[in-house]
């Protein structure tokens, strides 16, 4: 949570959020390149998790992409098949990351290196910037990991490959973000 939200939901600075009186919310946007394949995965994954936790009036979850070339598509058929079949339904319409997301969400969650350049370079001041985190930074299981690989141009196991990198990262963002929130 930002400073500039916390001051507005906090009553007194001494007042510590109690989870059994929710008085903010942490907003996340995941970010890739087209926005059709692995961030909208991300997104529903991640939203999965927060809703089975009884925290969706907490959390704001969006995704986007540096590419804006699918705006307004539903993710990848592909993609869509293959989060099906673990129960994620995936409906979002892409949409280009806008410069005002580092005014709108906490945390911006990159899925490569080539992607956390470009929020870098899209990010309003230092400050904003600090909010850009590595997906696979969050990885429990998958230790060592460095990037979700863009599965556009591979089959069918890269698509599964990239819904167990980020099964297993939204879990651990997903906790990270909670222990912050009970700060
Ligand atoms: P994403 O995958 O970044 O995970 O959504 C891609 C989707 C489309 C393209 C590249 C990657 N493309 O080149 O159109």
């Amino acid at each position: 949570m930002n400073a500039e939200k916390n001051s507005q939901n906090t009553s007194s600075p001494n007042r510590k959020p109690s989870l059994e009186t929710p008085t903010e919310e942490h907003s996340v946007l995941f970010v890739c390149l087209g926005n059709i394949c692995r961030s909208p995965a991300a997104e529903e994954i991640f939203r999965t998790i927060v809703t089975r936790n009884g925290d969706s009036d907490r959390f704001e979850i969006d995704s986007a992409g540096t590419y804006s070339g699918h705006a307004g598509d539903l993710p990848d058929r592909r993609m869509r098949m293959a989060a099906f079949g673990r129960g994620y339904r995936l409906t979002h319409r892409a949409r280009p990351v806008r410069r005002d997301d580092f005014e709108r969400f906490d945390t911006i969650v990159s899925m490569d290196d080539s992607i956390y350049e470009s929020l870098h370079r899209l990010a309003p001041d230092r400050r904003a910037a600090e909010r850009i985190v590595r997906m696979t930074d969050y990885c429990r299981h998958h230790a060592g990991v460095r990037y979700v690989p863009d599965p556009y141009y591979e089959g069918p196991s890269g698509f599964e490959l990239v819904l167990d990198l980020l099964e297993d990262a939204c879990e651990g963002l997903y906790d990270s973000l909670r222990k912050d929130m009970e700060r």
